[in-house]
Protein backbone atom coordinates (compact mmCIF):
# COMPACT_ATOMS: atom_id res chain seq x y z
CA UNK A 1 0.00 0.00 0.00
CA UNK A 2 1.19 3.70 -0.78
CA UNK A 3 0.80 6.38 1.89
CA UNK A 4 0.46 8.53 -1.59
CA UNK A 5 -2.76 7.04 -2.42
CA UNK A 6 -4.33 7.88 0.79
CA UNK A 7 -6.81 11.05 0.17
CA UNK A 8 -9.15 10.90 3.02
CA UNK A 9 -9.48 10.47 6.79
CA UNK A 10 -11.96 9.24 8.60
CA UNK A 11 -12.12 9.83 12.68
CA UNK A 12 -13.34 8.23 15.78
CA UNK A 13 -14.57 10.86 18.06
CA UNK A 14 -14.00 9.86 21.43
CA UNK A 15 -10.85 8.89 22.65
CA UNK A 16 -9.34 9.67 19.74
CA UNK A 17 -10.50 13.54 18.77
CA UNK A 18 -11.33 13.85 22.57
CA UNK A 19 -11.34 13.16 25.85
CA UNK A 20 -14.93 12.56 25.96
CA UNK A 21 -14.34 8.22 26.32
CA UNK A 22 -13.89 9.51 30.01
CA UNK A 23 -16.93 11.45 30.22
CA UNK A 24 -18.37 8.75 28.96
CA UNK A 25 -17.09 6.31 31.50
CA UNK A 26 -18.41 8.41 34.49
CA UNK A 27 -21.83 8.84 33.50
CA UNK A 28 -21.84 5.14 32.85
CA UNK A 29 -19.94 4.67 36.39
CA UNK A 30 -22.76 6.45 37.69
CA UNK A 31 -25.40 4.21 36.37
CA UNK A 32 -23.34 1.24 37.55
CA UNK A 33 -23.38 2.24 40.65
CA UNK A 34 -27.42 2.87 40.41
CA UNK A 35 -28.18 -0.85 38.91
CA UNK A 36 -25.65 -2.44 41.47
CA UNK A 37 -22.84 -3.45 38.48
CA UNK A 38 -19.55 -3.83 39.94
CA UNK A 39 -17.72 -0.93 37.43
CA UNK A 40 -14.24 -2.36 36.43
CA UNK A 41 -11.67 -0.89 33.71
CA UNK A 42 -12.65 -4.17 31.35
CA UNK A 43 -16.49 -3.02 31.69
CA UNK A 44 -15.05 -0.04 30.99
CA UNK A 45 -13.20 -0.81 27.82
CA UNK A 46 -16.16 -3.09 26.64
CA UNK A 47 -18.60 -0.24 26.34
CA UNK A 48 -16.25 2.50 24.16
CA UNK A 49 -17.55 2.63 20.37
CA UNK A 50 -20.84 0.87 21.50
CA UNK A 51 -24.19 2.80 21.02
CA UNK A 52 -26.17 4.09 23.88
CA UNK A 53 -28.73 1.53 24.15
CA UNK A 54 -26.24 -1.85 23.78
CA UNK A 55 -23.49 -0.21 26.57
CA UNK A 56 -26.36 0.00 28.93
CA UNK A 57 -27.32 -3.79 28.11
CA UNK A 58 -23.85 -4.53 28.66
CA UNK A 59 -23.70 -2.67 32.34
CA UNK A 60 -26.78 -4.71 33.14
CA UNK A 61 -25.43 -8.32 31.45
CA UNK A 62 -22.42 -7.52 33.73
CA UNK A 63 -24.70 -8.77 37.04
CA UNK A 64 -27.08 -10.80 34.89
CA UNK A 65 -29.73 -7.89 35.49
CA UNK A 66 -31.00 -7.58 31.85
CA UNK A 67 -34.23 -9.00 32.80
CA UNK A 68 -34.76 -6.93 35.66
CA UNK A 69 -35.60 -3.89 33.96
CA UNK A 70 -38.24 -3.27 31.43
CA UNK A 71 -38.27 -1.24 28.23
CA UNK A 72 -39.13 1.93 29.91
CA UNK A 73 -37.28 1.67 32.68
CA UNK A 74 -34.09 1.08 30.11
CA UNK A 75 -34.92 4.29 28.21
CA UNK A 76 -35.03 6.30 31.40
CA UNK A 77 -31.82 5.24 32.79
CA UNK A 78 -29.96 5.59 29.51
CA UNK A 79 -31.88 8.93 29.60
CA UNK A 80 -30.53 9.96 32.69
CA UNK A 81 -27.38 8.95 31.49
CA UNK A 82 -27.48 11.14 28.48
CA UNK A 83 -28.50 13.89 30.83
CA UNK A 84 -25.68 13.38 32.92
CA UNK A 85 -23.23 13.38 29.83
CA UNK A 86 -24.57 16.29 28.25
CA UNK A 87 -24.05 18.31 31.59
CA UNK A 88 -19.62 17.29 31.31
CA UNK A 89 -20.46 17.66 27.95
CA UNK A 90 -21.20 21.86 28.49
CA UNK A 91 -18.26 22.19 30.35
CA UNK A 92 -15.53 21.52 27.97
CA UNK A 93 -13.63 23.43 25.86
CA UNK A 94 -10.38 23.81 23.48
CA UNK A 95 -8.41 21.94 26.86
CA UNK A 96 -10.71 18.62 26.20
CA UNK A 97 -9.14 18.54 22.75
CA UNK A 98 -6.53 15.66 22.99
CA UNK A 99 -2.93 16.44 22.55
CA UNK A 100 -1.54 16.72 18.92
CA UNK A 101 -4.88 16.20 17.16
CA UNK A 102 -5.78 20.15 16.76
CA UNK A 103 -2.24 20.26 14.65
CA UNK A 104 -2.68 16.86 12.96
CA UNK A 105 -6.04 18.17 11.58
CA UNK A 106 -4.75 21.23 10.07
CA UNK A 107 -1.78 19.53 8.77
CA UNK A 108 -5.16 17.24 7.05
CA UNK A 109 -6.52 20.23 5.68
CA UNK A 110 -3.28 21.91 4.49
CA UNK A 111 -2.40 18.75 2.73
CA UNK A 112 -6.03 19.00 1.19
CA UNK A 113 -6.79 15.24 3.05
CA UNK A 114 -10.70 14.70 3.13
CA UNK A 115 -11.64 14.59 6.66
CA UNK A 116 -15.03 12.65 7.93
CA UNK A 117 -16.33 11.70 11.33
CA UNK A 118 -17.68 8.66 12.46
CA UNK A 119 -18.59 7.96 15.54
CA UNK A 120 -21.36 6.39 17.06
CA UNK A 121 -22.43 8.73 19.58
CA UNK A 122 -25.62 10.95 18.87
CA UNK A 123 -23.73 13.84 20.64
CA UNK A 124 -21.27 14.16 18.59
CA UNK A 125 -21.46 17.73 16.66
CA UNK A 126 -22.20 18.89 19.84
CA UNK A 127 -18.77 17.90 21.31
CA UNK A 128 -16.83 19.48 17.86
CA UNK A 129 -18.48 22.90 18.38
CA UNK A 130 -17.61 23.12 22.27
CA UNK A 131 -13.75 22.38 21.06
CA UNK A 132 -14.13 24.31 18.15
CA UNK A 133 -13.01 21.71 15.46
CA UNK A 134 -16.51 21.17 13.46
CA UNK A 135 -14.93 22.93 10.61
CA UNK A 136 -12.04 20.96 9.93
CA UNK A 137 -15.32 18.21 9.22
CA UNK A 138 -16.85 18.24 5.46
CA UNK A 139 -18.97 14.97 6.72
CA UNK A 140 -20.24 13.33 9.66
CA UNK A 141 -21.99 10.02 9.65
CA UNK A 142 -25.16 10.44 11.33
CA UNK A 143 -25.46 7.45 13.64
CA UNK A 144 -29.58 7.21 13.20
CA UNK A 145 -29.45 6.51 9.85
CA UNK A 146 -27.06 3.46 10.45
CA UNK A 147 -28.81 0.22 10.66
CA UNK A 148 -25.93 -1.44 12.14
CA UNK A 149 -22.89 -0.39 15.02
CA UNK A 150 -19.39 -0.93 14.97
CA UNK A 151 -17.89 -3.09 14.66
CA UNK A 152 -20.16 -3.73 11.55
CA UNK A 153 -18.42 -2.00 8.53
CA UNK A 154 -21.60 0.50 7.83
CA UNK A 155 -20.06 3.80 9.46
CA UNK A 156 -17.07 4.02 8.04
CA UNK A 157 -18.01 2.45 4.63
CA UNK A 158 -20.67 5.07 4.68
CA UNK A 159 -17.82 8.06 5.46
CA UNK A 160 -15.67 7.06 2.63
CA UNK A 161 -18.37 7.20 0.58
CA UNK A 162 -19.36 10.31 1.47
CA UNK A 163 -15.84 11.72 1.23
CA UNK A 164 -16.42 9.96 -2.39
CA UNK A 165 -13.25 7.99 -1.93
CA UNK A 166 -12.42 4.62 -2.46
CA UNK A 167 -11.93 2.64 0.86
CA UNK A 168 -8.35 1.75 0.04
CA UNK A 169 -7.63 5.72 -0.60
CA UNK A 170 -8.71 5.92 3.19
CA UNK A 171 -7.44 5.54 6.96
CA UNK A 172 -9.49 5.37 9.98
CA UNK A 173 -8.62 5.99 13.37
CA UNK A 174 -10.09 4.43 16.37
CA UNK A 175 -9.22 3.79 20.32
CA UNK A 176 -11.52 0.82 20.26
CA UNK A 177 -11.62 -2.60 19.55
CA UNK A 178 -14.95 -2.19 18.28
CA UNK A 179 -14.33 0.48 15.69
CA UNK A 180 -10.72 -1.13 14.44
CA UNK A 181 -12.96 -4.38 13.35
CA UNK A 182 -15.48 -1.88 11.73
CA UNK A 183 -12.70 0.25 9.57
CA UNK A 184 -11.00 -3.63 8.59
CA UNK A 185 -14.39 -4.86 7.47
CA UNK A 186 -14.68 -1.49 5.75
CA UNK A 187 -12.07 -2.26 3.96
CA UNK A 188 -9.81 0.90 5.12
CA UNK A 189 -6.64 0.74 6.52
CA UNK A 190 -7.00 1.45 10.27
CA UNK A 191 -4.67 3.02 13.08
CA UNK A 192 -5.46 2.53 16.61
CA UNK A 193 -5.23 5.03 19.54
CA UNK A 194 -3.80 3.05 22.67
CA UNK A 195 -2.14 -0.38 23.79
CA UNK A 196 -0.96 -2.07 21.22
CA UNK A 197 -2.07 -5.35 23.01
CA UNK A 198 -5.91 -4.70 22.83
CA UNK A 199 -5.79 -2.91 19.67
CA UNK A 200 -3.62 -5.79 18.04
CA UNK A 201 -5.62 -5.84 15.04
CA UNK A 202 -5.14 -2.84 13.45
CA UNK A 203 -2.90 -1.89 10.88
CA UNK A 204 -0.52 0.56 12.95
CA UNK A 205 -1.13 1.36 16.38
CA UNK A 206 -0.05 4.66 18.46
CA UNK A 207 0.41 4.69 21.96
CA UNK A 208 -1.00 8.05 21.98
CA UNK A 209 -2.76 10.91 20.01
CA UNK A 210 0.44 12.99 20.24
CA UNK A 211 2.47 10.44 18.08
CA UNK A 212 -0.23 10.81 15.32
CA UNK A 213 1.86 13.00 12.63
CA UNK A 214 1.48 12.75 9.06
CA UNK A 215 5.61 11.64 8.68
CA UNK A 216 4.90 8.88 11.51
CA UNK A 217 1.86 7.22 9.63
CA UNK A 218 4.06 7.75 6.41
CA UNK A 219 7.34 6.02 7.87
CA UNK A 220 5.18 3.25 8.41
CA UNK A 221 4.00 3.00 4.81
CA UNK A 222 7.79 3.10 3.44
CA UNK A 223 8.83 0.71 6.02
CA UNK A 224 6.94 -1.83 4.09
C1 LIG B 1 -19.26 6.39 21.15
C2 LIG B 1 -18.60 6.21 22.49
C3 LIG B 1 -19.48 5.37 23.41
C4 LIG B 1 -20.90 5.93 23.45
C5 LIG B 1 -21.48 5.95 22.04
C6 LIG B 1 -22.89 6.53 21.99
O1 LIG B 1 -19.16 5.21 20.43
O2 LIG B 1 -17.34 5.57 22.35
O3 LIG B 1 -18.90 5.40 24.69
O4 LIG B 1 -21.71 5.16 24.28
O5 LIG B 1 -20.64 6.76 21.23
O6 LIG B 1 -22.85 7.87 22.39
P1 LIG B 1 -24.11 8.77 22.70
O7 LIG B 1 -23.52 10.13 22.92
O8 LIG B 1 -24.99 8.72 21.49
O9 LIG B 1 -24.77 8.20 23.89
MG1 LIG C 1 -13.72 6.02 20.54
Amino acid sequence: MEFENIKGVIFDLDGVISNTSRLHSDAWHQVADKVGTEWTESLSNKLKGVSRMESLELILQASSLESHYNDQQKQELAHDKNKDYLRRVENMTKNDILPGIESFLESLKQNHYGLALASASKNSARVLEKTGLSHYFSEIVDPTKLSKGKPDPEIFATAAKLLRLAPEKCLGIEDAVMGIRSINAANIFSIGIGDKNILNEAGIVFENTELLTLSNIRSHFDKK
